[in-house]
């Protein structure tokens, strides 16, 4: 959460900063400001604006400033953690004298001892955040040497942090730091620059480096030197990204989450195509040797790479026999899991920066376990720190609601289990073939389903005004029922939950009255009937019901259900990739009929790099 940007060059600095947040914004978007420095002219207090709201808000502010100039600076956009959104507690902050600015990512878990401690010299304190007390220990340490000041601020912090700080006292320069939240370094033509993320500069160069735990960085427009917590400089490698963002335009589509959902054929694809050829999965990183000593799989991710792991353990286990286990990456890093050398720990993840993704992977690879990252932004902290990677070729997802990689990933996941159960020899050369071709005629698939599209649209405005609305399936078909309610109430703010359809009668049941929106997952043939029972047993207590089903169970599933969706039929391990395409379509709709903000619902974000 919260997204950090720095700018040191020739050019405008406000110009950057803004550009780089907008394309940061979906990492927060309470509030946003900049700070800047006039390279030529010294002046005894850094400048700066702050807004709250969108960066859109913080633009026209700028844009209307007229002498707001400067070719040195720094921004950030913010996803409130301490303290209301509002213009004062927006970054950056500025100790009293107002010559330091400082902008935050992370979270100081001391600020309160350290707040309290300059409190008590009589230092006032404007904001409600944590972030205040760096700039105000930094403003009162300050002893006219910039770099000593900020590395003794940082030793004094606890917590995550990766910083960005302007001194007016030294025009020419940022100081970056970084512990546990993400930094990078971007070397452009006679300017750098710093932001959270690759995609705020990846526009203007592809040469990058990674700041590494405690390490910080002095970046002028020329030179950029690197040093350690203790103040001894320290070497770092620049390394070139061979990196295609992709577009993040709308494309003429209203929103990001419908291109998105749309996109999804051509994500899977190119997904599989990089790991997929001559009738062969190239994953050389998982050898026989390898697999053959490893007795249990930990899939651990959050949100919905969460639910695709859900989804993925029923292929894992069917196909590779291995007992296969799905952790929220959250509950993973405190419960102390039995872990070792013969654990495979899988972390799933679309931006590559959770905090608690990458918390759980250092958690596995300290036990021992080999780590391998499912990732969709190339050169993320999980990419780097995983022992192998498996990238997502999803392009740029924009809209905060993951859709496209989500599919993406599903496709890595289901590759991956046919790997391992090839290698393994559990599936026979015939078995290996029929799922491989099932693999990869799933863009063709999803496109099928997608143009189930004006249907799904009726069917939203039909239901687009219900209060609760719950998601019953069984097996992998509850998987999907999680990754349906979780799309749908975070852009419909409808409330929704998703319920195992066997677990109904052990609570859940109460909730459901006269008029209640049940949708039923039922794609799998084996418990097709089960999940029918329980649509009658709801429906007999006022439920309406809207039902997922494959093709060929259209008529059948019309008797008991009030409408039906149904989607092409593929074995059942891989149903989920065309499942979730009507119940992201359903979301998207509704939030649509319901005016929401889609591509940004309230109190979210796409990457969460705090606790
Ligand atoms: C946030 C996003 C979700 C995402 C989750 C995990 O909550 O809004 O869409 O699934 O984080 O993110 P990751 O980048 O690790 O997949």
């Amino acid at each position: 959460m919260c997204g950090i940007v720095g700018y040191v060059g020739k050019k405008s600095a406000p110009e950057f900063l803004l550009g780089a947040l907008e394309k940061l914004e979906y990492r927060g978007y309470d509030s946003s400001g900049i700070a800047i420095c006039n390279d030529k002219e010294k002046k005894d207090k850094v400048e700066l604006i702050k807004k709250k709201g969108r960066i859109r808000v913080l633009r026209e502010t700028v844009e209307n400033f007229k002498d707001f100039f400067g070719k040195v600076g720094i921004g950030h956009t913010r996803w409130a953690t301490h303290g209301e959104p509002s213009d004062i507690n927006s970054h950056p902050h500025t100790g009293a004298s107002g010559k330091i600015a400082v902008v935050h990512n992370g979270i100081i878990e001391n600020y309160m001892i350290l707040k309290k401690n300059l409190m008590q010299k009589g230092i006032k304190f404007a904001s409600e955040t944590d972030t205040e007390v760096v700039a105000v220990l930094a403003d009162y340490l300050y002893d006219g040497d910039i770099f000593e000041t900020v590395r003794k601020t940082a030793l004094s912090l606890e917590g995550s942090f990766a910083l960005g700080i302007l001194c007016s006292d030294f025009p020419d320069r940022i100081i970056a730091v970084k512990k546990e939240s993400p930094l990078i370094l971007g070397f452009g033509n006679e300017e750098n620059y710093i932001a959270s993320d690759i995609s705020a500069f990846a526009d203007r160069t592809k040469k990058i480096c990674r700041l590494d735990e405690c390490e910080m960085a002095v970046i002028k427009n020329s030179e950029v030197s690197f040093y350690n917590f203790s103040g001894e400089k320290i070497n770092k490698t620049i390394t070139e990204i061979d990196w295609n963002i992709g577009s993040s335009e709308k494309n003429g589509f209203d929103h990001f989450m419908l291109k998105e959902i749309m996109e999804q054929p051509k994500a899977v694809k190119e997904t599989l195509s990089a790991r997929c050829s001559n009738n062969d999965i190239l994953i050389d990183d998982l050898t026989k040797e390898y697999l053959e000593n490893i007795n249990k799989i930990y899939i651990v991710a959050c949100g919905s790479s969460h639910h695709v792991g859900v989804a993925a353990k029923y292929a894992f286990e069917k196909l590779s026999k291995i007992t296969t286990n799905t952790d929220l990456a959250s509950e993973f890093r405190y419960r102390s899991p039995i872990i070792d050398e013969k654990t495979l720990v899988i972390i799933i993840s679309q931006s590559g920066e959770t905090a608690d993704s990458l918390a759980a992977l250092r958690e596995a690879k300290h036990k021992g376990a080999k780590t391998l990252a499912v990732v969709n932004v190339v050169g993320s902290s999980i990419a780097a720190e995983s022992d192998c990677v498996i990238y997502t070729w999803a392009g740029m997802e924009v809209a905060v609601a993951t859709t496209k990689a989500y599919s993406a990933q599903l496709s890595v996941m289901y590759m991956l289990a046919l790997h391992i159960a090839k290698i393994l020899n559990k599936i026979s050369k015939e078995k290996f073939e029929k799922h491989f071709n099932n693999l990869l005629n799933l863009p063709d698939l999803i496109e099928k389903t997608l143009e189930e599209k004006t249907k799904v649209f009726e069917i939203a405005k039909k239901y687009c005004q219900r209060d609760n609305v719950f998601f019953i399936g069984r097996n992998n078909d509850y998987a999907i029922c999680m990754e349906g309610s979780l799309k749908f109430k975070e852009v419909s703010y409808i409330h929704s939950e998703a319920y195992p359809a066997g677990e109904l009668k052990h609570g859940t049941i109460s909730l459901i009255e006269s008029g209640t929106l049940v949708i039923a997952v039922a794609t799998n043939h084996k418990l097709f009937e089960k999940t029918i029972s329980n649509v009658r047993e709801v429906k007999a207590r006022g439920a309406v019901c809207l039902a997922l089903t494959t093709e060929d169970k259209r008529e059948e599933i019309a008797c008991v259900a009030d409408d039906t969706i149904c989607v092409p039929r593929i074995p059942p391990i891989m149903q989920p990739s065309l499942s979730v395409i009507p119940l992201q379509l359903f979301s998207y709709y509704v939030a649509l009929l319901r005016e929401r903000d889609i591509d940004r619902p309230r109190n979210l974000a796409k990457s969460v790099t705090v606790e």
